[in-house]
């Protein structure tokens, strides 16, 4: 059980209503935070910690634009041994210190011809390949409900605004389904063909369980993936997190872009 008081101790007078989790290679999105204040995972009682290289297993709470907000530098992926069960206490935890809006990013690889290394995809729709869920086990009455209705949980409103900014400032995203695996093996050539019949734009081993509990415990939600490659089969080099870490570094500067600007704008 994450300790809660403990929590709000340690955010001392912060109060942020915005959060936003940052995925592998992705952590230099918090370096534009202003007057950060820096609460690492194992200073909150009964948090995870991140144990993947790329993921510093802290929060930096401070400005961004008009906002305060949550930056989560490093997550937990099911690959690493946790209980699914985690991750919904974990993001219910940010709904008890306040948060109302997630802002969710990953590295992913790209089943789409049409979508290239280091571009932005804003994940319109899920399919949860993984065989895990976060809400499995007694479900907790005052957290949410038993069973989350998934049609809104990427909030369209937020998606059309971080859209409409993308346009301003000419950055390419484009618009797809999210497709998770447990991993941490990449996909087989022939999981990728199936994936894309499926209907999937996007395959990666994070997200989907977090967008689950933030829809269960309402926190409006927005992902995004940088592309760090296409998937296996549909390009000729070996797939490496070394890969992942260096497209996704690259990525990581439209996708600051991309960020500040919306907590600047709305
Ligand atoms: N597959 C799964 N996860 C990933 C990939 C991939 O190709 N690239 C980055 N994360």
């Amino acid at each position: 059980m994450i300790n809660i008081k403990n929590f709000k101790e340690l955010l001392q007078d912060r109060h942020p209503h915005s959060a936003i989790i940052l995925g592998s290679g992705l952590g230099a999105v918090a370096d534009s935070i202003k007057n950060p204040l820096i609460i690492k995972y194992s200073d909150i009682e009964g948090f995870p910690t991140s144990t993947v290289p790329g993921h510093k297993g802290q929060m930096v709470i401070g400005t961004m634009g008009k906002h305060e907000v949550l930056c989560m530098q490093g997550r937990f992926h099911l690959y690493e041994g946790y209980q699914p069960i985690i991750i919904r206490d974990m993001i219910c935890s940010l709904k008890q210190i306040g948060i109302e809006r997630l802002v969710i990013t990953n590295a992913a690889g790209s089943l789409n011809p049409d979508f290239h290394p280091g571009e932005i995809m804003l994940i319109s729709d899920l399919i949860n390949f993984s065989g895990l869920n976060p809400l499995v086990g007694p479900n907790d009455n005052e957290l949410g409900p038993r069973f989350v209705d998934m049609s809104s949980a990427n909030d369209l409103e937020i998606r059309n605004q971080f859209k409409q900014i993308a346009q301003k400032l000419k950055i390419t995203v484009h618009e797809g389904t999210y497709l998770m695996v447990t991993g941490p093996n990449f996909e087989t050539p022939a999981e990728i063909k199936a994936f894309r019949v499926l209907g999937a734009d996007a395959v990666g081993m994070s997200t989907i369980p977090e967008i689950i509990a933030a829809a269960y415990c309402g926190i409006r939600t927005v992902a995004m993936s940088v592309i760090t490659n296409f998937g296996a089969g549909m390009q000729k080099e070996k797939l490496s997190h070394e890969q992942t870490l260096e497209c996704a570094a690259k990525g990581a500067a439209s996708l600051t872009k991309l960020i500040k600007a919306y907590f600047s704008e709305v």
